[in-house]
């Protein structure tokens, strides 16, 4: 198939067609989500909960995200390639913001995702001046886990949801080309969605963002214990877990992942 890039993905958002995007923390997923049609790899820092045991994502260090960002970039051939900066690797300003960055373009990733608000348009803005692609999340943000009080829906009051679409524009203004919208009600993520400059990617945010994202362990149910309700598990059905990610990519192309009804959160 071919390249995903950047213009592709703004293709995509243009003709309406949902982008497919899951998490990959290593060489062989990353082969076999590229092979099965999967547009965008994440390497989550979401790997200090699945991969290392971690309660939270704090404990994450640049070192270990260059570290399966390589891994993740010589199982790649054709989808884009999106690294977390983690925890305490950006939130020091620009400057730093920058060498983080650097650190994982250099490891093979080809944009960068960062979480927060309006404190994070300089630096968005400064990364994309310098030519490097950024990737807004807003909602729940796991960062900030301890500062939200747990890992619960965002924006469901007025005020909070304008204060989302409020950070959504200053983000977007700033020049971030996509936004992972996690953990919000789904009339506010089709709102801001509507409204966005680039691509929205949605976690629990209902079916009306530009594409979807699913942590690769909770969709083959791997990960232990109860999982959000916004998260199905595709290997209900399946022959094998590429017939899991294919039919994961065949519902977000079709909108019938995720159902409004079974995975999205009203205000
Ligand atoms: O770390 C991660 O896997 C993420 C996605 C769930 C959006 O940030
Ligand atoms: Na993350």
């Amino acid at each position: 198939r071919k390249t995903v890039t950047l213009h592709r993905l703004r293709a995509m958002r243009e003709a309406g067609e949902k982008v497919a995007m899951l998490t990959a923390y290593d060489a062989a997923s990353a082969r076999l989500l590229d092979d099965c049609g999967v547009d965008c790899l994440l390497v989550g820092d979401s790997l200090g909960m699945v991969m290392q045991g971690h309660p939270s994502t704090l404990p994450v260090t640049l070192e270990q995200m260059a570290y399966h960002t390589g891994c993740v970039a010589r199982g790649n051939r054709g989808a884009w390639l999106i690294a977390d900066l983690p925890f305490g690797s950006y939130q020091g300003g620009v400057e730093q913001a920058v060498a983080s960055s650097a650190a994982l373009m250099q490891a093979g990733a080809q944009m960068v995702k960062l979480e927060g608000g309006g404190w994070t348009a300089p630096i968005v803005a400064a990364l994309v001046e310098r030519g490097i692609p950024v990737c807004a999340h807003l909602g729940l943000t796991p960062q900030s886990v301890h500062a939200l009080g747990g890992y619960r829906i965002q924006g469901r009051d007025a005020a909070a949801a304008q204060n989302l679409r409020a950070h959504a524009r200053e983000l977007g203004r700033a020049g971030a080309a996509m936004l992972v919208l996690e953990l919000v009600p789904s009339d506010l993520a089709a709102d801001i969605s509507a409204g966005y400059p680039g691509i929205t990617i949605g976690i629990g945010a209902g079916q009306r963002t530009h594409g979807q994202v699913l942590v690769l362990h909770d969709m083959l149910d791997i990960t232990a214990g109860t999982k959000p309700r916004f998260v199905r598990n595709f290997m209900q059905g399946a022959a094998s877990i590429g017939d899991a990610v294919r039919s994961y990519v065949r519902d977000v192309k079709s909108g019938a992942f995720p159902d409004e009804a079974l995975h999205g959160y009203s205000a």
